[in-house]
């Protein structure tokens, strides 16, 4: 083929690729039925400001837990958020416990069958809501009634239920008393570590502060991370990597220009 005409089509295979790429293969932010759904995040009325709805998205994208327990639900934005993440990770069931389940606005089809709410309150009615998702519970949003005593006596509760390396997530973490709530259950209760406050725009509401996420994750303080790429590899149905050190400079960039790996590989690797 003439060349000229052979770098024309490759011209327009490339401009036909970023248009599908840049518009046509794009998520529709806001339609709940596509991948990605962080449009879940602009969904009204919720009590969270914006930054930290945007995080609850990414973390539980990030985190792919299984079973998640919300404790304080009402219109149920943090629900839907939650919710719609596990349906992009293909994986996921959330249990909300709230002892008012008027004001719960999601219609089911934004909630993709993951989402059960349960009516009670805590701390006592904490151990029907675990018993609802069948198994340890790997990430806990804590936000319900925003007082020091409430928060202690919340997380006191949901310690039992928590799965090794489980995350604990808490909203209005500005609030003194909640900070103070936080601290003493933390100190009382070994295995916890403080993965600090995720988010940095406090809403003043003199004399406390609301809005904030404070992420702890709970046991499993070593992070396995070669677990981790192991349940990656099989969820892809591909075989895990050996973690020979001969891979440990392994880069297909670096090493097609000669940098990286050196050698061909050894017999064990
Ligand atoms: C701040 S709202 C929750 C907002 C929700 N997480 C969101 O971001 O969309 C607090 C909710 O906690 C609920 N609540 C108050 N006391 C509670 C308790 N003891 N147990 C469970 N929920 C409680 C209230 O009924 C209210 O709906």
């Amino acid at each position: 083929m003439d060349e000229n005409l052979r770098r024309k089509l490759r011209k327009v295979r490339d401009e036909l690729l970023w248009l599908y790429q840049n518009s046509l293969g794009r998520p529709r932010v806001f339609a709940l039925s596509s991948m990605e759904r962080i449009g879940s995040v602009y969904r009204r009325p919720s009590d969270m400001c914006e930054p930290d709805k945007i995080m609850l998205y990414a973390l539980v994208r990030g985190l792919r837990p299984e079973r998640a327990l919300e404790v304080g639900v009402r219109w149920g934005g943090s629900g839907r958020i939650i919710a719609s993440a596990m349906e992009d990770n293909g994986t996921g069931k959330i249990v909300g416990l709230d002892p008012d389940t008027e004001p719960f606005r999601p219609r089911p089809s934004e909630l993709h069958g993951r989402y059960q709410l349960v009516k009670g309150f805590s701390p006592q009615d904490v151990p029907t809501a675990a018993a609802a998702l069948g198994g340890p519970i790997d990430f806990v949003l804590i936000d319900a009634l925003h007082t020091h005593d409430a928060v202690f006596a919340d997380f006191t509760a949901v310690l039992p239920f928590l799965a090794p390396g489980a995350h604990v997530l808490f909203h209005d973490t500005y609030h003194q008393g909640i900070d103070t709530a936080i601290r003493e259950v933390m100190g009382a209760n070994a295995g916890f570590v403080d993965c600090g406050i995720l988010t940095r725009n406090p809403e003043i509401k003199l004399p406390v502060l609301y809005q904030g996420l404070r992420l702890l994750r709970y046991g499993d303080t070593e992070v396995d991370n070669k677990k981790l790429m192991r349940e990656a590899c099989e969820r892809n149905g591909v075989k895990a990597p050996s973690f020979h050190p001969y891979y440990n400079n392994w880069d297909d960039w670096a090493n097609g220009i000669g940098l990286g790996v050196k050698g061909d590989p050894p017999q064990d690797a």
